[in-house]
């Protein structure tokens, strides 16, 4: 793959440096997909693998879940008249696990190696999508609104999730149309009553259209399985009726030279800081590593606050 050796020839570069227990998450070793699976994601615009994270190490983030969701910080987003979470934003900033998960290699690496770039944290999300409670998610493309909101440049931003629960056809599976992103942006319209969190959907005219094209998938899995998706596939999921939760993690990583342009959206939801993620080594949710914890005593005012682009 010459586009990534290229990469390591560039002499000075000051993301090629690495220290003891942190990677730029470069290395010939440790690229994670093959030309077949990039060949494949530019033409169906996601990947899923099955168990790519073990039983151990999901089982220290499933076990840090609840302690989470019961706090009542500005990030947890509860579902339409309920007490019940539906997204916790932002919790690599305050805890451990996940803020290991957000410089795991395994999710990482995949993205800088699409982009051929380091790749910050845009956003950070734990989906609950809890047992009976959990409600849908509209149809819609996550660029539309990352463009729409946070005046992102273009569309070299993307999303990695990963299971921490099975995800079956009973609670909800993530729904996407293949080959949807090749269209670019959509038209969408703003939704700020259907759920509890306002979001940039597309019409049902144009899903009909689409699916006509494309069809539709739901990948579904053990815990620990991961997919990665370009940005503009067109996507949804249903409410969750099931007694079983569905919770997964949303990573939104971003090209660092493509960075938000606007502040409009709390910092919590659309991060401000573009310093390149450096990975940790790939044992690291089983082992102990240091990791930084700013919002661990809570979360300054700035970043809940919108704040206008200079
Ligand atoms: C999303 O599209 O951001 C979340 C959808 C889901 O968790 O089902
Ligand atoms: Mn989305």
């Amino acid at each position: 793959m010459t586009f990534h050796h290229s990469i390591h020839a560039a002499s000075g570069d000051p993301y090629i440096t690495e220290t003891a227990n942190h990677h730029w998450c470069y290395g010939g070793d440790s690229m994670e997909l093959t030309q077949a699976q990039l060949e494949q994601f530019d033409r169906d615009g996601y990947l899923f693998f099955p168990s790519r994270f073990t039983v151990e190490e999901m089982r220290v983030l499933i076990d840090e879940g609840p302690r989470l969701y019961a706090q009542h910080r500005p990030e947890n987003v509860r579902e339409k008249g309920s007490d019940v979470v539906r997204t916790t934003f932002a919790a690599h900033m305050y805890s451990a696990p996940f803020a290991k998960l957000a410089r795991h290699p395994r999710m990482v690496e995949p993205v800088r190696q699409i982009f051929s770039e380091p790749v910050y944290m845009h956003q950070f999300k734990i989906n609950g999508k809890m047992a009976f409670e959990g409600d849908l998610w509209q149809w819609h493309q996550d660029y539309g609104t990352w463009k729409n909101d946070d005046l992102m440049p273009e569309a070299r931003a993307m999303n990695v999730a990963i299971f921490l629960d099975e995800v079956n056809e009973f609670n909800g599976p993530l729904m996407f149309i293949p080959g949807s992103h090749t269209l670019g942006v959509l038209d969408a319209e703003h939704d700020v009553t259907t759920t509890s969190y306002p979001l940039w959907t597309i019409n049902h005219d144009t899903i009909r259209k689409l699916v006509e094209r494309g069809g539709l998938v739901a990948p579904k899995g053990p815990s620990g399985s991961r997919i990665v998706f370009h940005s503009c596939l067109v996507h949804t999921s249903t409410a969750n009726l099931s007694p079983w939760n569905r919770v997964s993690v949303y990573l939104s990583l971003c090209a660092v030279s493509n960075h938000i342009r606007r502040f409009k959206r709390p910092e919590s939801i659309a991060h401000r800081g573009f310093t390149p993620i450096q990975c940790l080594p790939d044992d690291c949710l089983l082992r102990d590593y240091e990791v930084p914890l700013p919002w661990k005593d809570g979360t300054p005012e700035s970043a809940l606050q919108p704040l206008l682009a200079s």
